[in-house]
């Protein structure tokens, strides 16, 4: 591993519920570095945003968590860690050759289909305390079943992809990012910006209200969507709108 720190401490597991579980339940009763990622060939209870299911055949897919304790970070500003990671993944699936972009809040699509999944936990009392960022990313598997438009490393160069050299990328992009926000803490909002799926594109939308054409001009700072519905812009918080 050509890092520092991330992927340094390294826990390789055949089989468990979920990473991000395993990690926050090591943090109760362990210390960990940071950057230190928990990595899973198999997770039986995978989670996914909004309570769903992270699904990913055994063996194939890079599933993990890395842990931070980014104390440059206060409550409020958390949506910056998103950008970030977001940023860091779109830069290690172009290393690997293929264009991505980010899907607010959680996603990674290459064309329209989703390519890699966060999910942030973070724990936070008056202060920011420790973060754990799961990663799933598909790399080899082919066949998805029940999920809407997915895709993996694999089935868009055609080839197998050894998924520890996919982790080391990875690894490689989080670090240099991540001393980069702790330098500036809105060193990724430009890079996050030009790399937002559908921005500044026309696209239909469910709200509370109804179904719409609207047009995504940004995220604002506590990591809202900003879109323009109607001739008016507004602010939608993560549950609060749906890609159609
Ligand atoms: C999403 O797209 O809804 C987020 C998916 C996040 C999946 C990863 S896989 C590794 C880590 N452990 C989990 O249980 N979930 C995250």
């Amino acid at each position: 591993m050509n890092t520092l720190f991330f992927g340094q401490f390294i826990i390789r597991l055949d089989r468990v519920d979920s990473t991000n579980n395993y990690t926050s339940e090591y943090l109760r009763q362990n210390v960990m570095p940071e950057g230190a990622v928990v990595v899973a060939k198999q997770q039986f209870a995978g989670k996914g945003q909004r309570g769903n299911s992270w699904i990913s055949e055994t063996g194939k897919n890079l599933t993990c968590s890395f842990y931070v304790k980014p104390k440059f970070i206060s409550p409020s500003e958390q949506f910056q860690l998103n950008k970030w990671v977001s940023c860091a993944i779109v830069q290690t699936i172009e290393e690997l050759g293929f264009d991505s972009k980010i899907k607010w809040p959680n996603d990674i699509y290459v064309h329209d289909q989703k390519i890699a999944g966060i999910l942030i936990e973070n724990s936070i009392g008056n202060q920011f305390n420790h973060s754990v960022i799961g990663i799933g990313l598909n790399v080899n598997q082919q066949v998805f079943e029940d999920l809407k438009n997915p895709t993996s490393l694999a089935k868009l160069s055609r080839e197998e992809i050894d998924v520890n050299r996919v982790l080391e990328v990875l690894c490689t992009k989080l670090e240099q990012g991540y001393l980069i926000l702790k330098n500036k803490l809105s060193a990724f909002d430009d890079q996050y910006l030009s790399n937002l799926y559908r921005k500044e594109e026309w696209a239909s939308y469910k709200d509370s209200i109804n179904e719409f054409q609207g047009m995504i001009t940004g995220v604002d700072q506590t990591g809202k969507l900003v879109l323009v519905k109607e001739g008016i812009e507004k602010k939608y918080d993560f549950k609060e709108i749906e890609f159609l």
